[in-house]
């Protein structure tokens, strides 16, 4: 079953373990993070990590971001550990390592053996399904996914994802550690990209094939997205991101759910790719930066796609068709019981800025 988060869950049973250390394996980007998070939450943190100069740089961050917030004071309640076995006595411990299933299921077995059940061990993992790290383990019941959106100290969105053999217990002391951090869980099901990467993808899929078809140039169809309350279109997005990294998750989706054509990646993006134009981190993605005024389209469009801009939609066009195409997958996501279709809607308002998720919008115009 899945559970919604508001009512459901939670009224289900009592939830008696409280949360006072958290041990957080993995001292990156993400999990200095959601270190950060844990302290901002008032929670403990034992931090660990297999590269003493990886825990350094992961303590150094901590500190500039709680200095920022003007609450280093906080940073006294982090504790870096230099093995495992000094997790044994957390309450929860997140894994934040490297993407690389053999290292996150060796991990989560060393863990499983350290961790005395019924408490809670979670992954953060973003392209792997909860159930086959859970696999390596003796008591998958306690095994939840636990994915942040960078920046997790920020983010508001965390969705906590329910494996084949994750309990309900577990998923409820998942939601109660989310909420106690101030930050708005979703309960999901174990299925590729969970729910906001998959009910996400089509916004950009959606957004280029306008492009190639001549319905506007990235500026025109941003521009329309941004006018809707979107807080960035697909093409700044991507840019953002990195063209190479969007389209790696886009093919790792896609074949993760069996390559629906749908779901294709696009051929103007993996042209650009092929091409090395990375978006803004090389200063040529869609737009150009650099010297150039902000929101110069890159010139090579001109030579991929054939007519470009010359058969622009009407501003409201484009909406109806990127929102349209995010609500056709999120009503698929909410059949397949990827999720909710309330839980859709705050995965896209709070993971993507959207200023109401897709089934609020086709109320709205129902309405
Ligand atoms: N970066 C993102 O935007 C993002 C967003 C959501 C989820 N995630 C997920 O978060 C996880 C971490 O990503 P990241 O971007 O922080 O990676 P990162 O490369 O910044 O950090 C990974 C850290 O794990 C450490 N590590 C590797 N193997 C280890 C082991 N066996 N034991 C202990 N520490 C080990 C490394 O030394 C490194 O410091 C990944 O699963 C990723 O998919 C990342």
């Amino acid at each position: 079953m899945l559970g919604g988060v508001e009512g459901g869950l939670e009224a289900e049973g009592e939830v008696t373990a409280t949360m006072d250390l958290i041990g957080v394996v993995g001292a990156g980007t993400m999990g200095a993070g959601i270190a950060q998070a844990c302290l901002q939450g008032g929670v403990e943190v034992a931090l660990y990590d297999v590269s003493p100069e990886a825990l350094d740089a992961g303590e150094r961050r901590i500190l500039s971001g709680l200095e920022r917030l003007e609450r280093p004071e906080l940073f006294s309640m982090v504790r870096r550990v230099d093995s495992p076995a000094r997790l044994s006595r957390c309450d929860a411990v997140i894994e934040a390592i490297v993407e690389d299933l053999g290292v996150k299921r060796e991990l989560f077995a060393q863990l499983d053996r350290l961790v005395e059940p019924p408490r809670l061990l979670a992954t953060s993992t973003s392209s792997f399904l909860v159930g086959r790290v859970a696999a390596a383990t003796e008591f998958p019941e306690r095994v939840v996914g636990m994915h942040f959106f960078r920046p997790a100290q920020v983010t508001a969105l965390v969705e906590v994802v329910r494996a084949e053999h994750g309990s309900d217990e577990a998923v409820r002391r998942a939601v109660r550690l989310v909420r106690a951090l101030g930050k708005t869980p979703v309960v999901c099901g174990d299925r590729p990209g969970f729910i906001a990467d998959r009910v996400a993808r089509p916004f950009y899929l959606s957004g280029m094939r306008l492009l190639e078809e001549g319905r506007g140039t990235p500026a025109d169809i941003d521009r329309a997205l941004r006018q809707a309350g979107l807080r960035m279109g697909p093409f700044e997005l991507m840019d953002g991101i990195g063209l190479e990294v969007d389209l790696a998750a886009a093919r790792g989706l896609w074949e993760a759910l069996g390559k629906p054509e749908r779901l294709a990646p696009r051929r103007i993006q993996e042209q650009l790719v092929a091409w090395g134009r990375r978006g803004r981190k090389n200063a040529c993605g869609f737009y150009v930066y650099g010297e150039n005024p902000p929101g110069t389209i890159n010139p090579d469009l001109e030579e991929l796609v054939p007519g470009l801009g010359k058969r622009p939609l009407a501003p409201a066009d484009v909406v109806r068709t990127v929102v349209g195409a995010v609500l056709d997958e999120a009503k698929l996501a909410a059949e397949e019981r990827v999720g909710s279709p309330s839980d859709i809607d705050i995965a896209m308002r709070l993971g993507f800025g959207w200023p109401r998720g897709p089934f609020e919008w086709e109320r709205e115009i129902a309405a």
